[in-house]
């Protein structure tokens, strides 16, 4: 299967979002990657509700939600109505993960969960008939531009394992510190997702490293 591109747009330049968006539409970007974060289940805020509005009247690519906050059902609805397309929860901050996915998918989203560092895969086994993607963390969820943790290879090899085993139709997404030199050996280990926020904007021609990381070339 043909992998996809995930640009996060929390490395985008704020002041400047509708060119970032249109600049995402032109590239080979599959969907648009959205960070929400409410400043308790991560030591950061980002944008909510009005923001992802706005984006999504000039955004010509699916939404991918990842939701970084505690609590998440009392907001599945809302974003729902705002366009998100793929609706990702933390699997730390949810105590009836099953009901979660369930109720995402009521809605007509894809669900999605993601794990962090510490988490093991594991723990995943009987949540992966439910859902759509696995979105494993290769950075602690927060802030943008930090370092690829490298165990995380052997967390993808065992996902991919466990995925293939049940025969599921489940993707498996990563995010944190993904640029050209190691996407290639992630989509070797069985991603199907990339996520790339600051290897994209901070780049000289983001719609050229989305080229690559699409052609890992
Ligand atoms: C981190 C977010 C990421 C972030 C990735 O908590 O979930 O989506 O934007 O940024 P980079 O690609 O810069 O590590
Ligand atoms: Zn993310």
């Amino acid at each position: 299967m043909e992998h996809l591109v995930s640009p996060s747009l929390l490395a985008a330049d704020f002041t400047n979002l509708e060119n970032e968006v249109t600049m995402i539409n032109r590239s080979e970007a599959d969907w648009l990657h959205l960070d929400i974060m409410d400043g308790v289940f991560v030591p950061n805020i980002s944008f909510g509700f009005p923001v992802i509005k706005a984006i999504k009247k000039v955004a010509a690519k699916p939404l991918d939600v990842h939701l970084m906050i505690i609590d998440p059902d009392r907001y599945l609805n809302l974003f729902s109505e705002v366009g998100a397309n793929n609706l990702t929860v933390q699997y730390e901050a949810c105590n009836h993960l099953n009901r979660t996915v369930t109720e995402i998918r009521n809605l007509g989203m894809k669900a999605g969960v993601a794990i962090n560092p510490h988490t093991p895969v594991s723990l995943l086994k009987n949540i992966l008939p439910y859902i759509d993607l696995v979105l494993v963390m290769t950075v602690n969820p927060g802030f943008g531009g930090q370092l690829f943790i490298k165990e995380s290879y052997n967390k993808i090899t065992e996902l991919r394992k466990m995925i293939d085993a049940g025969n599921y139709n489940v993707l498996i997404e990563v995010d944190g510190g993904i640029d050209t030199s190691n996407a290639l050996k992630l989509i070797e280990s069985g991603v199907n997702v990339l996520v790339a926020g600051s290897s994209v904007f901070s780049s000289k021609d983001p719609e050229g490293t989305i080229r690559k990381l699409k052609r890992l070339i």
